[in-house]
């Protein structure tokens, strides 16, 4: 069955050109503003302050992690300007490119990578199956776009606002607020690597996750009660399929009040947390930002008491239908609230929990017109927060609450690194948590969608992402889920979810064929976790993607460049789904590469190709990353022309930050051909963690033949 992947591509174009643009002042006139400051803030970074914005004392912004100074003046050479303008109440950003010019970012939106042609709506939206205006707002925020010139040099655009926005994506940008004046910032840079890094430079980098992260994690819009998370996790186990995590969904609760438990179905759950560690599991439980408005529950009442709660336009407390009904809503700009959130984590963590998952936090209201709070709703601020009504905020009010979630957890295990997943979210919040893509569907369009969404929240900053494999809504159908758990062994978070009311979405529930393939899927993806954690790590320091387009491979091969079927994971591999339309590679000879038996027979699982002089590390298979699976290492070796390779392993504890104090082993290893033999030695190391005494397994993989020798010492 070949997937439909022009139809969504027609679809949203359609839509794009049909629909006017959402809330803009019927036809009144732009009329310039003038820019009253520009200057340089870093290495080929330039600022430009529109007239009404002092530039010595900017808004805050939540993208940045340090406000802006202008250091010198504008570069005598520098080309790229932006101009502004403004009507009424909004104001707008306009720059122009090339035609030639491709457009890559906007953060996490459906359609193609390439985003020439396209709209963002920048409004966080709880949106089921990515319906409402044809995914043009999704549920996270990123006023961020990147631009590859034909010759490979490229730049970035930051929009530094977070109000109500559109972004049309042409070769006019426009960046339009219903909202003041803002700065824009340019980033030059010969690459878009160069871009990505220093996007990550300006607005923080992922925070290594611990290791466990990396792994598959099986979820369900509920398992419940508790002793159906047990069978779950022990049938992972008897069928000897990998997996790290297994997820809490709403159900635990006692209706639906979060920081609770329903003392029937989930009656102990430190002791599910401690049986699910037994088995080599973790457990991640979900909390809402809804809080039932409940007189004498503890949360409600001690929010009230704290004075917490986001107001509305006549300053009451704002009250919104969610799960529970009738809701309050902490109002996460005023210190005072995100430390009370913090707060509510200590005993909740103390029940063996170890990553929490906040949901709903655009944040999704049930009973208004446009599934959220009124835009006129009042928050009130603090510290560097000005009060401001909601259509200030909306955008950031699930970067703020995660950013009091991970404070919370850090608090609660100070020698953990925490994990959070969220839904809604801004630039710059991978400092605070990884994410999903939300409520995907089960259907087959969406399996090919997912790759350009993944790819495009990577190109905006947020490397740490994955949709719900297999589809969330609507039922699975054998061959979708098949299809889809093959190439979600290679998304960087990889976790299969499904709603409530469809069929079991297990990678047993579909019969033996299909559960085959997950297994062989998800043991290609643990063979892979050494080297993914390798990834992460790097990515943690340089900014660059873990699910990376193909055409970041050779930014000058222009061909590349609206490939957004196959990918590569990290630099040295190269996904390529069996049922990709004539995908377009990276030039060179990627030799296809298996990892367990079975790989290459199964249409469901993508080819993985390794690139020429690269050194891939692989661990074993194992069941869960406790287990230690280096030994013996496995190195996958693909000499060049030249008969040269080189790659890197990155070890450490796993979780914790010891490696932030050196006890972290990174490993260059470098290959030469001399005598027609391949030989592998250690070219560098660093960190002071002692090298393991270990077996390694040299395989070397060229275009023609593969070989393999062991070795010790490495
Ligand atoms: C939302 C989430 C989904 C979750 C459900 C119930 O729809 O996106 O993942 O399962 O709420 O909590």
């Amino acid at each position: 069955m070949k997937p439909s992947v022009l139809s969504w591509r027609h679809a949203l174009a359609l839509c794009l050109f049909v629909t006017p643009l959402l809330g803009l002042a019927a036809n009144l006139p732009f009329r310039p503003v003038a820019t009253s400051a520009s200057g340089m803030i870093g290495d080929q970074i330039a600022i430009f302050v529109p007239e009404g914005l002092d530039p010595a004392h900017l808004p805050h912004s939540f993208a940045l992690l340090k406000s802006p100074t202008i250091a010198e003046p504008l570069t005598s050479t520098w080309a790229d300007q932006p101009s502004f303008t403004c009507s009424g109440p909004e104001f707008r950003a306009t720059f122009t490119v090339n035609k030639d010019v491709d457009l890559y970012g906007g953060g996490e939106v459906t359609g193609p990578l390439r985003r020439n042609g396209t709209l963002v709506r920048l409004w966080n939206t709880d949106n089921y199956t990515y319906a409402k205006d044809s995914g043009s707002r999704l549920y996270q925020s990123h006023p961020w776009i990147m631009g590859v010139r034909r010759d490979g040099s490229s730049f970035g655009l930051l929009f530094d606002s977070t109000w109500k926005a559109e972004m049309t994506c042409a070769e006019t940008i426009t960046y339009t607020t219903q909202g003041p004046a803002f700065p824009v910032i340019v980033i030059e840079r010969p690459t878009p690597q160069g871009v990505l890094q220093a996007l990550a430079d300006l607005t923080g980098h992922m925070p290594l996750p611990p290791r466990w992260a990396l792994g598959y994690q099986q979820c369900r819009y509920s398992y419940e009660p508790d002793s159906r998370v047990r069978e779950i996790a022990e049938t992972f186990r008897q069928k000897r399929i990998p997996c790290d995590v297994i997820w809490m969904d709403i159900d635990y609760m006692d209706g639906y009040r979060i920081f609770t438990f329903d003392g029937k179905k989930f009656p102990s759950p430190k002791a599910l947390n401690d049986d699910l560690h037994r088995l080599g599991f973790k457990a991640v439980w979900m909390i809402d930002p809804g809080v039932k408005r409940d007189p004498g529950y503890k949360v409600f009442d001690s929010g009230t008491q704290a004075d917490v709660w986001v107001k509305n336009s006549e300053g009451q407390t704002f009250v919104g239908s969610v799960w529970p009904g009738p809701c309050v809503f902490p109002d996460f700009t005023r210190p005072e609230t995100r430390s009370w959130w913090s707060g509510l984590y200590r005993d909740f963590m103390a029940q063996g929990i170890d990553g929490v998952w906040n949901d709903m936090n655009e944040p999704a209201v049930f009973d208004t017109p446009d599934w959220t709070m009124p835009e006129d709703n009042w928050h009130r601020g603090g510290g560097e927060l000005v009060p401001g009504p909601h259509r200030r905020y909306h955008n950031v009010y699930g970067m703020l609450m995660v950013a009091a979630t991970r404070e919370g957890i850090l608090k609660a295990n100070p020698d953990k690194r925490p994990f959070v997943l969220t839904r809604a979210n801004f630039l710059g919040g991978q400092r605070y948590a990884a994410t999903w893509t939300g409520d995907n569907a089960s259907r087959e369009e969406h399996i090919p969608l997912s790759i350009p969404m993944s790819l495009t929240l990577g190109l905006s900053g947020q490397p740490f992402n994955g949709p719900d494999i297999g589809g969330f809504a609507d039922f699975a159908a054998p061959d979708v889920w098949s299809r889809w758990i093959g190439l979600g062994a290679f998304y960087p978070f990889s976790r299969g979810h499904g709603v409530k009311g469809s069929n079991d979405k297990e990678p047993w529930a579909f019969g033996e064929k299909v559960e085959k393939t997950a297994r062989v899927a998800l043991e290609r993806r643990y063979r892979l976790i050494p080297y993914l954690y390798t990834v992460f790590r790097q990515t943690s320091v340089t900014g660059l993607p873990v699910m990376r387009p193909v055409f970041l491979a050779d930014p000058k091969d222009v061909s590349l460049r609206g490939e957004d079927s196959a990918f590569t994971l990290g630099p040295d591999l190269l996904v390529v789904p069996r049922w990709a339309p004539s995908p377009r590679l990276p030039r060179g000879d990627w030799p296809e590469i298996t990892l367990v038996e079975g790989d290459l027979q199964d249409p469901d699982q993508p080819s993985l190709r390794i690139r020429p002089g690269s050194i891939v590390a692989l661990g074993r298979v194992v069941q869960n990353t406790t287990e230690e699976s280096l030994d013996p290492l496995t190195l996958l070796v693909c000499p060049d022309g030249n008969g040269r390779a080189s790659g890197d392993l990155y070890e450490d504890d796993g979780d914790g930050f010891s490696y932030q104090k050196g006890n972290y082993l990174l490993t260059t290893y470098q290959a030469e051909t001399k005598n027609g033999q391949v030989v592998v030695t250690v070219k560098s190391t660093e960190g002071q963690r002692p090298r393991p005494v270990r077996k390694t397994v040299i395989v070397v993989v060229g275009p023609r033949a593969t070989s393999s020798t062991e070795s010790t010492g490495l």
